[in-house]
C-alpha cells in the first residue's frame, strides 16, 4: 500500500478498511471544528459510513483517479489528505484535507501536503495541483499560501454548506513553480 514518511514524525498511508475505527473516532471527536468547513460531516454517523468512504477512496486509487490517505503524527491518526480526482489528460488534481482539532497549529498539514505534492510532481509527473478553500477559511488558505500556491480567483457560491453557500478561493500550483518539500 502506498505510504510516505514525510518527516520523522509524520507519515502518510493510503487508508484501508482497518483504519475506519480510527478515522471515525478522529472525525467524531472533532465534529464542531470540522463541520464549519466540511459539508460531509453530518452524513458520517458510524464507522460503517467511514468504511464506505475509505472503500470509495481505494476504488479511485485503483482507477488512478484519486486517493484518500491517513496522516499519522507520532503514530496517532491526526487527519486525512485526499486527491479528489486525477485528470490524466491535463495531468491535474485537487487536494482536500482535515486535521482533528488537537493536531492543529503544529505544521502537520503543511508538511503532509508538501510531501504529497513532491510525490505528485516528481513521481506521477503531474502538471498542476489545486486547493479550493472557502474564502473565510483562513487556516486552510494559509496552508495553500505557505506551500507556494498562487491565488487564482474566487469561485462564487461554489459549495453548499448545510444551510448556506460559500465562495471558494481557488489556488493553483504548477510543476515548475514547486520549490520542493523543504523551503
Ligand atoms: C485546514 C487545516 C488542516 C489547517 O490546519 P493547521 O494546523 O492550521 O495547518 P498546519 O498543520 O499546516 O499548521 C500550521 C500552523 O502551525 C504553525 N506551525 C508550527 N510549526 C510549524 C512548522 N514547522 N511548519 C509550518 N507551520 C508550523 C503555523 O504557524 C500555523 O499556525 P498559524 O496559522 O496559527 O500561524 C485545519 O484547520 C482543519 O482541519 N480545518 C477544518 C477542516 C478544513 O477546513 N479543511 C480544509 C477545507 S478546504
Amino acid at each position: 500500500m502506498f505510504h510516505l514518511q514525510v518527516t520523522p514524525d509524520i507519515r502518510l498511508r493510503l487508508l484501508e478498511p482497518r483504519d475506519a475505527g480510527a478515522v471515525f473516532r478522529a472525525l467524531d471527536g472533532s465534529r464542531e471544528h470540522l463541520r464549519r468547513w466540511l459539508g460531509f460531516v453530518d452524513s458520517v454517523q458510524s464507522e460503517a459510513d467511514t468504511r464506505r468512504f475509505i472503500e470509495d477512496g481505494l476504488r479511485r486509487y485503483a482507477a488512478q483517479n484519486g486517493a484518500e490517505m491517513g496522516i499519522w503524527y507520532q503514530g496517532q491518526l491526526a487527519g486525512v489528505v485526499g486527491l479528489h480526482y486525477i485528470h490524466w489528460t491535463h495531468r491535474d488534481t485537487a487536494l482536500g484535507y482535515w486535521l482533528a482539532a488537537g493536531f492543529e497549529g503544529r505544521g502537520i498539514m503543511t508538511a503532509a501536503c508538501a510531501g504529497l505534492i513532491d510525490h505528485l510532481f516528481r513521481e506521477l509527473q503531474l502538471h498542476r495541483v489545486e486547493i479550493r478553500a472557502a474564502v473565510e477559511n483562513t487556516r486552510s488558505r494559509r496552508v495553500a499560501e505557505r506551500l507556494g500556491f498562487r491565488y487564482e480567483g474566487c469561485r462564487r457560491h461554489a459549495e453548499w454548506l448545510y444551510d448556506h453557500y460559500v465562495d471558494h478561493a481557488l489556488y493553483g500550483l504548477l510543476a515548475d513553480e514547486w520549490r520542493g518539500p523543504v523551503h
